[in-house]
């Protein structure tokens, strides 16, 4: 019999997972956190949340190994998948490196779920899955309807993108032919304050902006949002009874270029971008249905700030 309050998070040691984690024991909720390595440095600071002492369970789990993951899942009412590969860069063997966990390991944790009589599946996709569509009418906004096409990110080798497509679609059609209720979020670019010691890919983009001095950089738009707000839109989703399907989340539209001169005005003295190049227009994305079930978000330059004191506590910037 699942324990009401029990949830599993997936991936607890990355940076959006992190976030969840710190939320639901602020909540009371027990966590069962599953990470690859439970000794590793990278994944101590979870042990140092508040209420860690009494409600989280550190688990040793890989999305691949079906066991691991049916014995952190047992005896939760929720899940949170969370882990995913998210490379820096491009990988060797895509299919082995990003396919693979993305989608095996979600169907894996779905079975899981299910035979564990899971009440709800919150699965974080990404707006990846959502924007990758050349079909899509030129100038209208993307909701939920907006699939990125697979064929169209294998020929562009956008590997990561089609992971988050394969993996978000096998997760809702599990849902159709299965009683497990699944809901997924997908946000856009996420940034905000780390909690974690090991750098993340998101994270290393606004680092790079700070440091990197690149001599040209194109001037695109990037869809923002915080960290902690996502990690409360998961808990929104997971927590209402009427959410169902997939769900936007983003908060901020901002070019390259735009972003710099807030960091500069901010930070007079980082080594930024020295010249743009003019980016192509994307079309924007809608976050119309998660902020119906109530979510809202902060405004762009707490995230900027509270990121930038992050890594500089970290010595990050240095
Ligand atoms: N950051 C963004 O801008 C963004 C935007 C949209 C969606 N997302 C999604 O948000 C989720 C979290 O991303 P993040 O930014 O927090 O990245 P992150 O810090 O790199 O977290 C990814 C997590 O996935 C785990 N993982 C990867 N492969 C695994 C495997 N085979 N078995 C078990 N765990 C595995 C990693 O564990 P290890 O530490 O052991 O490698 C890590 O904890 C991902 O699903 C990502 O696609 C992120």
């Amino acid at each position: 019999m699942a324990e009401k309050r029990s949830v599993c998070v997936t991936g607890a040691g990355g940076f959006l997972a992190s976030w969840l984690v710190k939320l639901l024991l602020s909540k009371d909720y027990t966590v069962h956190a599953t990470v690859r390595d439970p000794g590793d440095d990278k994944n101590a600071h979870l042990k140092k949340l508040e209420r860690a002492a009494e409600n989280l369970k550190l688990l040793k789990a890989d999305l691949l190994d079906y066991n691991s993951l049916s014995a952190a899942i047992t005896g939760c009412s929720g899940v949170f998948h969370v882990a995913s590969p998210v490379p820096p860069s491009t990988v060797p063997n895509p299919e082995v490196e990003l396919i693979e966990p993305a989608v095996k390991g979600t169907l894996n944790v779905l079975k899981a779920s299910s035979e564990a009589n899971v009440r709800r599946v919150v699965f974080v996709s990404s707006g990846a899955a959502v924007s990758m569509n050349p079909r899509w009418p030129k100038g209208q906004v993307k909701d939920e309807t907006c699939w990125s096409d697979k064929e169209y990110c294998r020929t562009t080798n956008n590997w990561y993108c089609l992971s988050k497509t394969e993996a978000e679609s096998e997760a809702l059609e599990f849902a159709k032919r299965s009683e497990l209720d699944v809901v997924a979020v997908c946000p856009t670019h996420i940034m905000g304050p780390m909690l974690q010691s090991a750098m993340n890919s998101s994270s290393l983009v606004l680092i790079k902006l700070l440091k990197e001095g690149y001599e040209k950089l194109e001037n695109m738009i990037r869809m923002i949002v915080d960290v902690r707000d996502v990690a409360e839109a998961l808990l929104l989703v997971y927590e209402k009874p009427e959410s169902e399907g997939r769900h936007i989340c983003t908060a901020h539209m901002i070019k390259s270029q735009d972003l710099v001169e807030m960091l500069r005005r901010i930070y007079p003295n980082y080594n930024y971008p020295k010249n743009f190049t003019e980016g192509k227009e994307e079309e924007k994305l809608s976050s119309e249905k998660l902020q119906r079930l109530g979510w809202s978000y902060r405004p762009l330059e707490e995230t900027i700030v509270d990121s930038v004191e992050s890594y500089r506590q970290a010595g990050l910037l240095d």
